[in-house]
Order: structure tokens, then sequence, then C-alpha cells
């Protein structure tokens, strides 16, 4: 046993107390973090980055220093899906124990990482007797309970090519989560860096811009029901905007002018409508970024000649590692199985730390990961 009561919850309860609209959460009561003694008092250069450990993750991450990793991203084994080994988690009787198992580790990985660290866990579901657990949901739900982080977004895997497992009454599973958990307000997220490729490659070529762009709106504002302190304001902020697209800070334009375009439908104050009927007019820049959506199209993938059954892909992970952390970064991965996390950390370069509980496995990916070793310039994307 490791930790007693008392401990634990002051523990939590000093992480949970950070987050003040989490306040309403149930707090935790029985998670075992170790007590101050019993935590590794080490360095993270005590670490073996770009390594992995062998055994089971959950003693493993006990010796483990606290706030030490950027990002933990993951897939857990999915409950009684397949037989691992030793180790346990997925052959649990009960989905309530294997959420409960699932939660220890959990613990430990939120005392691992840094404060501006985050953590991602992708499940999958299952059918007993015809009906749909949503274990992943359910897994998401004692996580918030916790109390110790904030489901920051759930991202939906849309499988490109699911497994056709047909069934006259049931449409075909074709969806999984991951669960973006940060561990306070500053976790790193570098929004423009996740599915980049698509303003990079497909985006909208910026067209240089017409002589004329504007002019229509001057003599609409002239021509407006506006006073002439508004008429001012309106032009000064036109001749703004206008010189943000000559500059290609912003794509284009539009400007709603009172009286003379429809009114924007509902609106908060300091929303479109507020601003109309304040100062008569408002201008909504058009930047011609893709918006970063919480959805991403994968195929499901097998790797040549590697004995691992449930490898996730590696365009999901390096959209993540991008989003969630800088280079030089540490990720873990606690089940890291055929070792894509490492691939992927590797190739972006962040450093890595794997654990898995099947020695096998390691020795299939520490391959894979030599052999990927300086393949630097490939970034996939589908
Ligand atoms: C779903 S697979 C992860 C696959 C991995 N994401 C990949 O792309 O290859 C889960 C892995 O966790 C390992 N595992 C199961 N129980 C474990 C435990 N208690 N500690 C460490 N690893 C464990 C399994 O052997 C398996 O390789």
């Amino acid at each position: 046993m490791v930790g007693s009561k008392t401990n634990t919850a002051e523990t939590l309860l000093e992480i949970s107390n950070e987050y003040s609209d989490c306040e309403n959460l149930q707090k935790p009561i029985f998670y075992n973090f170790p007590s101050n003694n019993e935590i590794a008092q080490k360095n993270v250069s005590n670490l073996d980055l770009n390594d992995i450990y062998v055994g089971d993750c959950l003693e493993i991450l006990k010796s483990f220093p606290t706030d030490s990793v950027d990002l933990i991203i993951t897939s857990p084994p999915y409950f009684q899906q397949r037989e691992y080994g030793s180790g346990g988690i997925g052959n649990e009787k009960t989905v309530e124990d294997y959420i409960k198992n699932l939660l220890d580790i959990f613990t430990q990985c939120v005392r691992v990482v840094k404060k501006t660290g985050s953590l991602v866990f992708n499940l999958g579901d299952k059918y007993v007797n015809g009906n749909l657990l949503l274990i992943p949901y359910r897994f998401a739900i004692e996580v918030q309970k916790l109390g110790i982080v904030k489901l920051i977004n759930e991202i939906t895997w849309v499988k490109v090519n699911p497994t056709p497992k047909q069934d006259v009454k049931k449409l075909i599973s074709s969806t999984e989560p991951f669960f973006v958990f940060a561990k306070s307000n500053d976790y790193c997220f570098n929004k423009d860096d996740f599915l980049e490729y698509r303003d990079k490659y497909f985006g909208k070529q910026t067209k240089k811009a017409s002589k004329n762009i504007g002019k229509k709106y001057y003599e609409l504002i002239e021509n407006s029901v506006l006073s002439q302190e508004q008429k001012k304001q309106a032009q000064r902020e036109l001749a703004e905007v206008i010189s943000e697209v000559n500059t290609g800070k912003i794509e284009s334009f539009r400007m709603k002018i009172k009286d003379i375009h429809a009114l924007p439908y509902g609106g908060n104050a300091g929303g479109r409508l507020t601003q109309i009927n304040n100062k008569g007019f408002t201008i909504i820049k058009i930047y011609g970024k893709s918006l970063r959506r919480d959805v991403i199209e994968s195929t499901v993938e097998t790797i040549e000649g590697n004995k691992h059954p449930a490898v996730y892909p590696e365009f999901i992970i390096q959209e993540l590692v991008k989003l969630l952390t800088k280079e030089n970064a540490v990720v873990l991965d606690p089940f890291i199985g055929s070792g894509t996390t490492a691939v992927v950390a590797q190739r972006l370069k962040r450093n890595y730390i794997g654990i898995e509980i099947h020695s096998e496995y390691v020795e299939d990916a520490k391959k894979r990961i030599e052999e990927n070793k300086n393949n630097y310039s490939l970034e996939l994307f589908v």
C-alpha cells in the first residue's frame, strides 16, 4: 500500500485548489498518490530519456519525479478487447474495476506531468449483449470527479477505413475519442500547428488586394444614417482594416452599417449587434486560415512485420504532439506498445519515455524507433 489516506487526499486537494471553477466537482477520496517520502526525490535528469522502461506502468510511474514531463499521450488496453499478458489492465471482470484501475494510473500520470503540461487518453468502446457501454465517457466523467485536471477537448478520431464488422441492426462504429486534459490554465497549446498543413498546402493563396478595396464602403458610410462623429470613426477603422489587407495581415473583411445591411441575429454585449447599435457599424475580419476543429480523420494503421495488434495512427499523434508541446519537450507514453508515440516524438525533435509491460513488444518498438531515427524531414499528412 502506498501513501496513507490522509496524505492522498491532501495532495489531491492541493492540486484541485488550483481550479476555482472545478469547485463543484466531487472531491477525490481514494487515489494512491505516494506520500512525500515515498515520492522519489529525483530530477528530470534522472529519468532515462529516449528509452522504454519494461514493466507495469503503475509501479514504474510511482518512481518518476513529480512535475517532470510535458505531455502524456497514450492508449491503454481497451476493456475486454484482447489479452496482453500479465498486468491485468483491460482484463477486469467489470467496467467499474477497469475504470478504477485506469484512474489509479491516470492519477500518477497527473502527478508526473508539469503544471504547463497536458495528458491525452485515447480509449475504445465496447458492446456487451448488444449494448454500447460508453466506456470512454465513463472514464472521462470519473476523471472530472477527481478535480485535478480540466478536460480541454474531446477530439474525435474519424476512422477512414473502420473494421467492416457487419451487424444488420447496427451502423459500423468508426470513431474514437482522444481526451485532452490540462493540469493548469497555463498549458502549452500551439493551435496554429494543429493540422497546419491544410493552410500550408491547401489554404487559399492570398491574392493581391484590389486598388478599389473598401471603396464601396466609403460611399455607403457617407450616405448612411450615422452621425458625423460615427462616420469619422467608421472611415478611420475602414482605413485601418484596408491597410491590414494590403500588408497581408488578414485575407479580407466585411463591413455592416446600420440601416444598410441586414442585422446579425442575436448577439451579446460586445457582439456584432451591440457594435452596430453603439457605433453604427461593425467590421468582420477574415483571416483566411482554416478553423481548428476537434475532429481528425485518419486510417487505422498496421505496421508490416510488427506483432502489435493495436497500433494508433502516427498522424494523429503527430498532430497532438505539435499542438501540445514545443521542441525538446518530454513526451511519455505509459502503454507504448509498438512505439508509435516514440517514433513521432523523435521525428518532431521531442524526447520520449515509454513504458510497456510486454518485453516482446519493447524489442519490436526499439527496432521501429531505430529504423525511423533519421526520418526528421518526414511529416505525415492525410
Ligand atoms: C492499446 S496498446 C497501445 C498501442 C500503442 N499506442 C501503439 O501505437 O502501439 C496497449 C499496450 O499497453 C500494454 N500494457 C498493458 N498493461 C500494461 C501495464 N500495466 N503497464 C504497461 N503496459 C501495459 C500492452 O502490452 C499494450 O502493448
